[in-house]
């Protein structure tokens, strides 16, 4: 049996205020919906005041990005091993923001992967194709490829301890959430593609739908047989949302 996960990437959004509040507002949410796990990814400067705030809390740390090396001459970067001293448990690999803005290859998206589990972390690999890509029936194929890249180099055992996050591009940040049924159909095809390679890991992965993901639609969502919870966007920013999510879950 898996666990829904309901994961808030807040992406570059916060304050220190915004971030006292919006922790203190969901503490209780996330304590009163026993079974469903939560967490967390702020910005890298707030890590530190986000993991006072949690320390009484059930609700997990994440971080939204991480290099590949642990320490050295890679000004702007911040390591794995560093979001372990800030008692982070999850970081985000490969989100759609970074393969875009940042040009982030599948590669370097692999050794990311294996660099956040060599320091005891756990990896939210995120995949999902474009609105270009969804028109031409690619979905399938694109998702393949970018897990592909991640087996190819970590092995497929890795991805027992790992989160898959299904993100369709077309639907970050846009209001047009995959309907159940489609996210479903791509779920699926993604527990059977690594089904494969490994029955158990397959039957085991968590896989987050992610993609304007609301309080009113994360019930219909999380109904569905491959679907294990959602990494949520702009809905994380705003607390009655975001419980509406958690609850949805439970
Ligand atoms: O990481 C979260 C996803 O990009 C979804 O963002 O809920 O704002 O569409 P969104």
């Amino acid at each position: 049996m898996r666990q829904t996960l309901v994961m808030g990437n807040w992406k570059l959004n916060g304050s220190k205020t915004m971030v006292e509040e919006l922790i203190g507002a969901l503490k209780a949410p996330a304590a009163d919906t026993a079974g469903v796990a939560v967490a967390v990814c702020p910005p890298v400067l707030f890590l530190g005041q986000a993991q006072a705030l949690l320390a009484d809390s059930a609700i997990a740390l994440g971080a939204q990005d991480a290099d590949v090396h642990t320490q050295g001459a890679f000004t702007g970067e911040n390591s794995p091993a560093m979001y372990g001293e800030f008692g982070v448990q999850y970081v985000l690999a490969g989100h759609s923001e970074r393969r875009t803005l940042h040009e982030e290859s599948d590669a370097v998206v692999a050794a990311k992967f294996a660099a956040i589990q060599q320091a005891g972390l756990v990896p939210v690999l995120c995949i999902g194709e474009t609105l270009e890509q969804f028109e031409a029936n690619e979905t399938q194929a694109v998702v393949e490829r970018q897990l592909q890249a991640v087996i190819d180099h970590s092995g497929i055992q890795a991805l027992a301890s790992a989160v898959i996050a299904y993100e369709p591009v077309w639907a970050i940040g846009t209001g047009k959430t995959a309907t159940p049924e489609i996210a479903q159909s791509v779920h699926a095809a993604i527990r059977a593609f690594l089904a494969k390679q490994d029955a158990n890991v397959a039957a085991g992965v968590q896989i987050l739908y992610g993609g304007s993901v609301k309080g009113a639609s994360a019930a219909g969502l999380f109904a569905m047989e491959d679907i294990d919870g959602a990494l949520v966007g702009g809905a994380a920013l705003q607390a009655d949302e975001f419980a509406a999510i958690i609850k949805a879950g439970a």
